[in-house]
């Protein structure tokens, strides 16, 4: 232990043991929190504790409704899909999305595709094509953590640029964008790059999201733009455009 290292100075001042202590009661808590929503998944039959943090959005901004259609982006193992199917009832359809196959059987209104979405492949076109324009896009997209924060954090906003752009295609105006990002030095750039975009933007940190994630999400509420028009064609940014803005 380095001499003048905070481990070194704790451990001078509280003495090994009363530092081991603490160490072992915080892993305890984290793991108990963990375990909570672990078990809570699996006695509710969701296959990913993940589902809470959707359930707590959706308490506060109803965005999910009866009829809606919903393009979920990295929706394996499944369990946003299944909450949204349950929400949105038979009359709604989920178009679920994720490089990895689910991990879990689907209703009559989940239609699953394995793919990826910053390259969508023919079968996955078609079905955007046929069903756009949706009322809804949410994105739990994380990328494999590599534990080197700028990476991970740059790859995260990668996958919700890529969201973003998926709803400027298939959104409908009014509808909402739901992304998970983990925060970092580009979150704000990010934020304001949705602005014109939308009438709202609201910064989410779910109860049931650890307190030690850099993760949060951003709701993106009533789109300004119309996607029959091609890509993000925006009367705000249009508007903007005009005026000399900058445009995304
Ligand atoms: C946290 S998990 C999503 C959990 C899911 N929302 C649920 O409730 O079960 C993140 C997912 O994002 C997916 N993902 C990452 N990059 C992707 C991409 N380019 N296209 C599609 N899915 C992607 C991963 O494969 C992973 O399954």
């Amino acid at each position: 232990m380095r001499p003048g290292s905070w481990v070194g100075r704790v451990h001078g001042r509280y003495g090994l043991a009363n530092v081991a202590v603490c160490a072992y009661l915080i892993a305890r808590s984290m793991k108990k929190y963990r375990d909570h929503y672990f078990e809570k998944a699996k006695r509710e039959n969701y296959p990913a504790r993940s589902v809470y943090k959707l359930k707590e959005i959706d308490k506060a901004l109803k965005i999910l409704r009866p009829g809606a259609k919903i393009l979920d982006l990295g929706a394996s193992p499944g369990s946003w899909s299944l909450f949204a199917a349950e929400r949105i009832g038979p009359g709604g359809l989920v178009v679920a999305v994720d490089l990895n196959p689910p991990g879990a059987e689907f209703p009559r209104n989940v239609t699953f595709v394995q793919d990826d979405a910053f390259a969508p492949g023919p079968e996955l076109a078609r079905l955007l094509a046929a069903v756009s324009p949706f009322d809804l896009v949410i994105s739990d997209m994380a990328p494999k953590t590599t534990g080197i924060k700028l990476t991970d954090q740059t790859r995260s906003l990668e996958l919700c640029e890529c969201a973003f752009e998926l709803s400027k295609r298939h959104l409908r105006q009014g509808g909402h964008l739901l992304v998970k990002i983990f925060q970092g030095p580009d979150f704000k750039a990010f934020m304001d790059s949705l602005k014109p975009f939308f009438t709202t933007i609201k910064g989410f940190k779910p109860e049931s999201s650890r307190a030690e994630s850099k993760e949060m999400f951003l709701a993106a509420l009533g789109a300004k733009f119309h996607p029959d028009k091609g890509e993000g064609a925006s009367e705000g940014a249009a508007e903007k455009n005009a005026s000399g803005g900058q445009r995304d």
